[in-house]
């Protein structure tokens, strides 16, 4: 089946994304989740939810509100927090994470979190068998009647071993900087400069076990970027500003909130309408050793350029071919 060249998360409706809701004893709203896209392949790759996580409801403290402390144990999740702000209880911390974070967990790091505000909880994962076959399990339980997702044996079949209750946690209080989980545009690990574009590197691929990388692309108003033959699917999540999609001569806008997903090998471009933060959220793509060699060789032997890049390019599956 073809891939949604993109989709919405600000639409849920025109995506054709479902909701479930959640209540809390209360009848408060908990959380409203909603499984995007399923994973691909062994690890699970481009595999997205979205959720509100509801405000706290009345009466609740937030060490009562954060009682769902688990871990992953082979899963690994990214959270745009896109609107909003909460608690973040990590491995006996607590911070507060707020709209313009992004947070990486990794295995066996316990985490819950208790929101102060609804947060729109934007979620990429991968090697996370809990989220990963959603939209197939729903599609089953649609036909066969919504009880089945309560039944032990549909769940068991399911086969997911990735989940770890804890214990309530106790915690310290600290500044969310100080947290290495919390990331943020503003505190890049590496920045990039070029003429209309400017590269940061969010997360390297050493605190994703080598499976992926999130960089995003600081795009100025009229920069287009041409791609030939990829060989991967690639994903990108713009989070400000609108790009115009080119892919198969047909023209798609994204503005803010919009996944774009393009099909391996297919020559794509992608051209900011308005400044854009378009983040590679597959992954795919070695960005950051690339960028890294590439402004090596800049710095020390630019004779040599030229005639490096192209192996360069290879070897770190950069399958751009101009930059306007
Ligand atoms: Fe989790």
């Amino acid at each position: 089946m073809d891939i949604p060249w993109i989709i919405d998360l600000d639409d849920h409706e025109a995506s054709g994304i479902r909701d479930f809701t959640r209540y809390h004893a209360n009848g408060e709203r908990e959380e409203v989740m909603s499984a995007v896209m399923d994973g691909l392949g062994p690890h699970g790759l481009y595999n997205i939810t979205d959720t509100i996580m509801c405000k706290m409801p009345t009466g609740v403290t937030p060490e009562e509100a954060s009682k769902m402390n688990h871990e992953h144990r082979l899963g690994f999740e990214l959270f745009f927090v896109d609107s909003g702000s909460m608690y973040l209880y990590l491995e006996g911390r607590r911070c507060i994470i707020k709209e313009g974070d992004i947070l990486q967990l990794q295995p066996t790091q316990m985490h819950s979190m208790a929101s102060i505000e609804d947060v729109k909880w934007r979620g990429f994962f991968h090697d996370l068998d809990s989220f990963n076959t959603s939209i197939a399990v729903n599609q089953v339980a649609s036909r066969l009647g919504p009880d089945v997702k309560q039944d032990p044996a549909f769940q068991k079949a399911q086969g997911t071993k990735d989940h770890r209750r804890h214990e309530q946690p106790t915690f310290v209080d600290v500044p969310a900087e100080t947290v290495n989980a919390v990331k943020n545009p503003a505190r890049p690990l590496a920045k990039f400069d070029f003429p209309c574009l400017t590269v940061k590197v969010i997360v390297p691929r050493w605190e994703n076990w080598g499976v992926t990388e999130l960089v995003l692309g600081e795009m100025k108003a009229g920069t287009r970027i041409r791609w030939g033959y990829h060989p991967c699917r690639e994903q990108y999540y713009v989070r400000r500003g609108k790009v115009k999609l080119s892919l198969f001569g047909e023209e798609r806008i994204a503005g803010k909130s919009c996944v774009i997903n393009v099909p391996m090998l297919a020559p794509f471009s992608l051209e900011a309408l308005e400044d854009a933060e378009v983040y590679d959220v597959g992954g795919q793509t070695e960005w950051f050793n690339f960028l890294l060699d590439y402004h090596s060789l800049r710095t020390y032997s630019p004779e040599r350029l030229a005639e490096a890049l192209p192996a360069l390019k290879e070897r770190d599956g950069v399958a751009i071919e101009a930059i306007e």
